[in-house]
């Protein structure tokens, strides 16, 4: 009978350990998609008068993931993150962090830092006060608010820089100083509206590593804006690529660069050439699906065309490209003209009709190929779009004129 209770009893703990497991269990997968949920925006819609803004942003955004937002000007960016930040109101839609609907509650109690293009700092007080100002309004007591200004000081390594005004500051020091201010309150998101918009590009490639090092490091969940397509593509865990107030495409840097939702998304991402299929054809040797057929500048191959000059290939000195495995037919086209961005040459080339953008690996300022010289043009055909829509104009679709 004991032994009975005993087993029994030894039954029922070990059952109550398995459910402890269990319950634990459940708790950390409840944690874990909690967090794949953190910041929640359903629906939101924003109008100013009868200018529509934004309407249908939904996303889902995890704990710690930095997001960049990515689109041409007015289609809606910074209004979407002052909405977030409680800066505009929202007409439709909710925003929910971490379970809780944040929609309606003033600015100061969402918990989310911001820094703006340009920094807002106030001009009469030192580094040291401006970035004290946020904890002196929350009332922290003076050590522990020491503490944490001097740490984030040391975070965005001013602290030799503490007891200067902002006028005695460079712009990407002045910058730091505003991304200290919105970080020392320990905001459980931080926004930032091109705050690298004001710099040199080689200060501003600097910021943003540090950005990117101290958002990982306090596993911030950000949001970033920026035009800069670059930019995008270097920070993010995924891009959000807005037009015309709706997310167009959401993604990881790869799966906006090669694969375009429409030609809208191409035409913004990657400096596609987008062409009309029946153009398309004669480089592809077949007609696409879509409509519209997108090609990157470096899906396309160039060749000096010997033949056309009546040449022999040893007369000719340029240097050939080798070509892709699945490249499509030869085109001849001419070069019309070209632009040296930095390590890459970016070719425009007359070919059966299109002008079309071809990027070169810029070895040696001796390997140029000249403007009228006569090429074969190659497709890439693994890294053909077949596209469905058509945008109303695209940057970079263009007839050959
Ligand atoms: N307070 C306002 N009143 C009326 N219209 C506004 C207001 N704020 C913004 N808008 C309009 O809303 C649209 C989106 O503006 P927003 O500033 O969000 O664009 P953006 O994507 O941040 O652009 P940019 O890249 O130029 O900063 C624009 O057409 C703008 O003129
Ligand atoms: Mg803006």
């Amino acid at each position: 009978m004991l032994a009975t209770d005993t087993s029994s009893s030894a039954l029922a703990i070990q059952r109550d350990d398995t459910q402890r497991e269990g319950g634990l269990l459940t708790s950390a997968l409840r944690e874990r998609a909690a967090d794949q949920h953190y910041l929640k925006l359903s629906g939101l819609a924003k109008s100013f008068g009868s200018t529509r803004v934004f309407s249908e942003i939904d996303a889902d955004i995890a704990r710690g993931e930095f997001i960049t937002l990515l689109g041409p000007s007015g289609c809606g960016k910074s209004t979407l993150l002052r909405a977030i930040a409680g800066l505009n109101n929202v007409d439709a839609g909710q925003i929910i962090v971490n379970g809780h609907d944040i929609t309606h509650l003033p600015p100061q109690r969402r918990g989310i830092g911001m820094v703006f293009q340009h920094y807002a700092l106030f001009p009469n007080m030192r580094v040291v006060d401006n970035v004290a100002f946020g904890l002196r309004m929350k009332k922290v007591q003076p050590e522990e608010r020491e503490r944490r200004v001097n740490e984030i000081l040391r975070l965005v390594e001013l602290t030799d820089h503490a007891q200067r005004f902002p006028h005695q500051l460079s712009g990407g020091q002045r910058q730091r100083v505003a991304l200290a201010r919105a970080l020392v309150v320990e905001p459980q998101i931080l926004l930032l509206d091109e705050p690298l918009s004001a710099l040199d590009a080689r200060i501003r490639r600097h910021l943003r590593d540090q950005i990117r090092d101290i958002q990982k490091s306090l596993g911030l969940t950000t949001l970033f804006v920026t035009h800069d397509q670059e930019e995008a593509l270097l920070l993010s865990d995924r891009i959000f690529l807005m037009h015309q107030g709706r997310i167009l495409q959401q993604g990881n840097a790869e799966a906006l660069y090669t694969r375009p939702v429409d030609a809208t998304a191409a035409g913004f991402m990657g400096h596609y050439n987008l062409i009309g299929r029946e153009l398309a054809q004669p480089l592809l040797g077949y007609l696409s699906d879509g409509p519209r057929v997108a090609l990157r500048p470096e899906a396309l191959y160039l060749q000096p065309d010997s033949s056309l000059y009546g040449l022999q290939d040893s007369q000719v000195n340029f240097p050939t490209q080798a070509l892709p495995s699945n490249s499509g037919p030869a085109c001849p086209g001419v070069i019309r003209r070209h632009q040296l961005l930095g390590n890459i040459v970016r070719y425009e080339v007359d070919c059966q009709g299109l002008r079309l953008n071809i990027d070169v690996l810029n070895r040696s300022s001796r390997q140029l190929l000249p403007t009228h010289l006569r090429v074969q043009v190659y497709a890439d055909l693994d890294e053909v779009q077949a596209l469905a829509d058509i945008p109303a104009a695209s940057p970079t679709a263009k007839q050959a004129s």
